[in-house]
């Protein structure tokens, strides 16, 4: 079957005589705040029998799942891989052909840097239906958690998200490309490379004076941020024991801190070093 095929939409418990796999429904359970969730994923999880989910789903969330549901942590911490993808992936085909609704949820968007896609390819390739909620990514979340626009007139005309994960110690991006001055970066997975990022964006022509911040568990009651710039975030990190998850963007907005919220939150009135330009507009 041809993996259009094998997608067969999630209108209900197929079959009747014997038992066999309803739709796995991949859910985002968005940054952290649990009232970020979709209503969509809301009536999902209400509704789960089993739930797969990850280590940056918070407790809240978990709320909504029914006391009688089957709960399958599988979440992974950086350096430590506590279920392999591959048998994540075998994982819920199995769960998907006991009839069960199967719900495997994960952090933010589950098609954003969330391995989401490997997992609907592999669901496919077994015939297994699916379908995909998605979630508030921790960019859009944290950015507005924090007041900070990712685009703005006449600062930024687009926005990257952006790995800053890399297995081998080497970050193959096209670094000339990233250092654009009217583009906000968004830095996923980074705090361990932060140093090498900012180094090689600073190399490829990004002014070391770009506003840059730190956030930290966005969008918790636990969020903080670090403002910055390009120059001086990796030293900035390097003297916090900031916890993760942490993600950063790196651009003019970053300037407008607090631009895009009623009143500036204390994280960052105690920020030891205040953004170069904070404006509030
Ligand atoms: C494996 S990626 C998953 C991203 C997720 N699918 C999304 O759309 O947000 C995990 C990374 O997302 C970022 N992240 C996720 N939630 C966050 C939060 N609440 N605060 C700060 N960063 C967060 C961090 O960079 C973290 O290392």
């Amino acid at each position: 079957m041809g993996l259009a095929g094998a997608h067969q939409g999630c209108a209900g418990r197929a079959g009747a005589k014997n038992v066999q796999p309803i739709c796995v429904h991949i859910v985002g359970a968005g940054p952290g705040d649990p009232e970020l969730l979709t209503v969509k994923a809301v009536r999902v999880l209400e509704q789960a029998e089993i739930v797969v989910y990850d280590r940056l789903v918070s407790p809240e969330i978990l709320d909504h799942v029914p006391a009688a549901a089957t709960r399958l942590y599988v979440g992974k911490m950086a350096g430590c891989h506590p279920m392999p993808q591959d048998q994540i992936n075998a994982l819920l085909v199995e769960l998907a052909q006991t009839g069960k609704r199967v719900v495997r949820l994960k952090g933010g968007d589950p098609l954003i840097f969330g391995r989401g896609s490997e997992e609907t390819l592999h669901l496919a390739r077994h015939g297994i239906p699916f379908d995909v909620v998605p979630g508030i990514t921790a960019a859009s979340g944290c950015a507005a958690a924090f007041g900070i626009p990712l685009t703005h007139r006449g600062l930024a005309t687009g926005v990257r998200y952006v790995t800053g994960h890399s297995r081998d110690g080497t970050l193959d991006l096209d670094w000339h490309s990233l250092a654009d001055p009217n583009t906000t970066l968004v830095v996923y997975m980074g705090l361990a490379n932060l140093p090498l990022i900012s180094a090689r964006l600073i190399g490829a022509g990004l002014s070391a004076d770009t506003p840059a911040a730190a956030v930290a568990e966005g969008t918790t009651p636990r969020q903080r941020i670090v403002p910055a710039t390009l120059g001086t975030i990796a030293q900035e990190l390097l003297e916090r024991d900031l916890p993760s998850p942490v993600l950063v963007f790196i651009g003019s907005v970053v300037a407008l801190i607090g631009a895009c919220m009623p009143a500036r939150p204390a994280a960052i009135r105690e920020a030891r070093h205040a953004p170069p330009k904070l404006a509030l507009v």
